[in-house]
């Protein structure tokens, strides 16, 4: 209890849907519909499932770029679900987002020194020269030198660009960095090399991590913790060693290259499998069933017999 950091309840997204002539919302689409979560201090919490499941839209609603439907967020014991309270708590200085697309969520008009920069300006006051040194040193931490400082983004690789990010990410000395998938847009052989900078970054300033992801591999090697998502709701939460992998490998797409033949085959017995067994996890509406624990760790979303 001491270490929550933020804790998730019942959280609801839904977004209306307008159509016709006077454009009135005649539908909602249920992204996020009821999840629960708690992330501890300097934990990694992992959110895994296919595209359209609901994972950004998370991501979104902590970070305040979408508005809750209902559900409640409190950070630090205190409910921050109001947009007034996280300001009173400086909660976006200490909650940061780290986006897929490097390219477009880096302004390129800017130079590096000013996009690093920025953050620590809006929340701190700085000279000119302790926010430049403030700056290499966090351009140190993901292995970028000082040449760096004075580029702008379309000058650096997929790898670098993304690690930029990361920088910019850390700079307030955040306590929750919200990864929403920051390296499936790199290949493979960069991608470990990206998310070994964010856990050494991790150590060093002990913050928590919310992965969102689609690929096990990422999440396996970053998070402590996962829940698996599937039409806005989590049919599957636990450890790492907890999670039900069967259902988990059918749920995602497969990325080892080496291996991709083999890999290929097992998947399609697995999908197949686990489409076989679907009524197990949807009611007759399709909705996901509510989470059971089996153990003290480990829930999943299951029919009652
Ligand atoms: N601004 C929006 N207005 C209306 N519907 C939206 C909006 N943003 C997302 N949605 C819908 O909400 C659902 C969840 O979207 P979300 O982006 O959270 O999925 P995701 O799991 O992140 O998918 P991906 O893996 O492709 O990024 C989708 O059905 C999507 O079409
Ligand atoms: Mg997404």
């Amino acid at each position: 209890m001491g270490d929550e950091l933020l804790k998730v309840e019942n959280l609801r997204v839904h977004y209306p849907v307008r159509s016709g002539f006077f454009n009135h919302v005649t539908d909602y689409v249920h992204a996020v519909d009821g999840v629960s979560f708690t992330i501890q201090k300097g934990q990694s919490y992992g959110v895994i499932g296919e595209s359209g499941s609901g994972k950004s839209t998370i991501g979104q609603a902590l970070v305040g770029l979408v508005e809750a439907t209902s559900g409640t967020i409190t950070y630090r014991g205190k409910d921050v679900t109001d947009k007034r309270v996280r300001k009173k708590l400086k909660y976006n200085k200490d909650v940061q987002m780290i986006f897929q697309d490097s390219l477009s969520s880096l302004d390129p008009k800017k130079k590096v020194i000013d996009i690093i920069g920025e953050p620590l300006r809006n929340f701190e006051k700085l000279s000119r020269k302790d926010l430049k040194q403030l700056v290499l040193e966090l351009l140190q931490t993901v292995g970028l030198d000082e040449e760096s400082l004075y580029k702008y983004p379309h000058q650096f690789s997929g790898g670098q660009r993304q690690r930029i990010g990361v920088a910019r990410a850390v700079a307030t000395k955040p306590k929750l960095i919200i990864a929403d998938e920051p390296v499936s847009a790199l290949d493979l052989s960069v991608q470990a090399q990206v998310l070994n900078y964010m856990k050494a970054i991790q150590k060093k300033y002990g913050v928590a991590f919310l992965f969102i992801s689609h690929d096990l591999g990422v999440v396996h090697h970053m998070c402590d913790n996962l829940a698996i998502m599937h039409r806005g709701r989590f049919v599957e939460i636990g450890t790492r060693e907890d999670i039900y992998t069967k259902r988990l490998l059918a749920a995602i797409p497969q990325t080892d290259v080496e291996n991709r033949e083999s890999h290929r085959k097992k998947h399609q017995a697995l999908e197949a499998e686990y489409n076989a067994q679907k009524e197990d996890y949807y009611d007759k509406n399709g909705r996901v069933y509510p989470l059971e624990e089996v153990t003290r760790t480990h829930s999943v979303a299951l029919r009652k017999e």
